[in-house]
């Protein structure tokens, strides 16, 4: 269990144990042998949020990095491994220039400004999606971040940037198809085939996807990885996300009983258990 808030202020980072800060509450409850590994999160209702308030919409995006500064706190004190964020879809390219100019001005603040915290908390920075399509000073910074970072043991946070499933699946058969015509790949091909030409092969298949905003849609996020995901969502705009509401939904996770298409143990031939379940 990491017991410092991530991000807000590293400097205050406790090392001796009686300096340790009271866990919230609603950690205590998590057990801490089933946090989800990987949890997935699509960030959806900047626009809403700003115009509930009579704001501009990137006044939402700007209040939206103050909940992924929560989300990744949160994720640091469950002792969550891997954090994927969806900041920006292939679809995204369509919204007005002034807003696409912004949302990468505003994401080049924060890993400027969260650099240093990043690196001091042992935090491994990722980017999956087709990130060739960015502006050069936003690649500079995200290859100079994943450089920095590549050997850091502590949580991977992987923001998705340019990203959508369907391409990463046509890109990953686009590498199939190369793979075969230099004669590398002769069998019939497996999803073990497809899943190493991902963008980002070694990350395990998320656990836990939250998606904020009360839509019950996956928009085109980690189409081939969610396969078996359960899914939380929250009926809240993302810049009111807090790390109580990651709490929460890891909470109700564990509540779950994920099954993988199979049965529960000891329960064949017989009707649902009590506990919520998936296959
Ligand atoms: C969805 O809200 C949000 C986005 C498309 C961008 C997410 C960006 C941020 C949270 C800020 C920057 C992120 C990082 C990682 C620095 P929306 O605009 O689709 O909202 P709407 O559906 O209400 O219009």
């Amino acid at each position: 269990m990491v017991w410092y808030s991530f991000m807000r202020d590293p400097m205050r980072r406790r090392t001796k144990p009686s300096d340790k800060p009271e866990a919230h509450p609603l950690l205590r409850l998590v057990d801490p042998e089933r946090v989800p590994v990987h949890v997935a999160i699509i960030m959806d209702g900047n626009g809403r949020w700003a115009k509930a308030r009579g704001l501009q919409r990137m006044e939402g995006h700007k209040a939206g990095i103050e909940a992924v500064r929560q989300a990744v706190s949160a994720a640091s004190n469950l002792g969550v491994r891997y954090l994927t964020l969806y900041a920006f879809s292939v679809e995204n390219w369509k919204r007005p220039a002034t807003e696409v100019r912004a949302l990468f001005q505003l994401l080049q603040r924060f890993l400027r400004s969260e650099a240093e915290s990043i690196m001091k908390n042992g935090v491994r920075f990722r980017t999956i999606g087709r990130t060739d399509d960015l502006p050069p000073s936003v690649k500079k910074l995200l290859r100079e971040m994943e450089a920095k970072t590549a050997h850091a043991g502590g949580c991977t946070l992987t923001l998705a940037l340019s990203y959508g499933g369907r391409t990463e699946i046509a890109d990953a058969c686009d590498g199939l198809v190369r793979e075969a015509l230099a004669g590398r790949l002769t069998a019939k091909v497996t999803e073990e085939d497809v899943a190493r030409h991902l963008y980002a092969p070694d990350l395990p298949d998320p656990d836990l996807l939250i998606r904020t905003s009360g839509e019950y849609r996956v928009s085109n996020f980690l189409l081939w990885q969610i396969a078996y995901a359960e899914l939380a969502i929250l009926d809240i705009f993302w810049p009111d996300f807090t790390e109580e509401h990651f709490y929460e939904a890891v909470l109700d996770y564990q509540r779950r009983e994920r099954r993988y298409g199979g049965v529960s143990p000891g329960t064949e031939g017989q009707g649902a258990t009590g506990a919520r379940s998936s296959s």
